[in-house]
């Protein structure tokens, strides 16, 4: 089953405060969410694999450990995921990214897929799939069953805000699926927003509408 965990690091929590105020600024709320995909990056790859090698220092020489696991691939959803894939990349700047473009229709809240585009060696790859948002859960489903059809193996889903009816839903789809979340809120409203939430991701990281 599914494992899902929120990050309750205070420097997370902190900043998490200030991009969900309504007050804050398209700039700000863009550097926040650039910032606080760092610090989730760096709890995700707690448990990356280490192997021993020698370095040799100025002083002599030393038995160190460097990262020994499988190759990185980022794969923001479209749009809002972009604003977290720059953060990522400060701590994992190897990784390759896709892309997975995704709407939800307004009426229907179902995803409608418009754009995928991953790096070839899909299978040898872990991917951390990214989504300032986990509302439905329809999205980040569809999201890893294309990821999932096009042959990745391994794959964490990150995001900042969930509802608990799309962790629900992402679990029971995809259980093989590990979910990282800095905070997990109260319900949906009527429209399939999560409340209290953050708004609309996209339009506040694109200051579109
Ligand atoms: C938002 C968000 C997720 C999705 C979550 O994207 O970034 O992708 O909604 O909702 P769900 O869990 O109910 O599927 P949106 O569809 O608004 O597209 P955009 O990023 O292009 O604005
Ligand atoms: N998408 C968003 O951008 N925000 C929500 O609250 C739900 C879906």
């Amino acid at each position: 089953m599914a494992k899902v965990y929120v990050f309750d690091h205070p420097l997370i929590q902190h900043k998490l405060t200030f991009i969900r105020d309504k007050n804050t600024g398209t700039k700000e709320f863009r550097e926040l969410v650039d910032e606080v995909a760092t610090l989730m990056a760096f709890e995700i790859t707690r448990d990356m694999p280490l192997e021993e090698i020698e370095v040799e220092t100025p002083v002599g020489k030393a038995n160190a450990k460097i990262l020994s696991g499988k190759k990185i691939g980022v794969v923001p959803i479209l749009r809002a995921g972009i604003g977290m894939v720059d953060g990522i990349l400060k701590l994992i700047p190897a990784a390759k990214v896709g892309h997975i473009g995704l709407y939800r229709d307004p009426e229907t809240l179902k995803p409608v897929e418009y754009y995928v585009k991953l790096p070839s060696d899909v299978e040898e790859r872990d991917f951390i799939l990214v989504d300032p948002m986990l509302a439905t859960g329809g999205s980040a489903v569809e999201a890893v069953n294309s990821l999932k059809k096009r042959g990745a193996k391994s794959i964490k889903f990150m995001c900042l805000i969930a509802a608990p009816e799309g962790v629900e839903t992402l679990k029971k789809a995809h259980p093989d699926v590990d979910i990282y979340i800095a905070a997990l809120d109260e319900k949906l409203n009527e429209k399939g927003y999560i409340v209290p939430g953050l708004g609309d991701a996209g339009d506040r990281l694109f200051g579109t509408k």
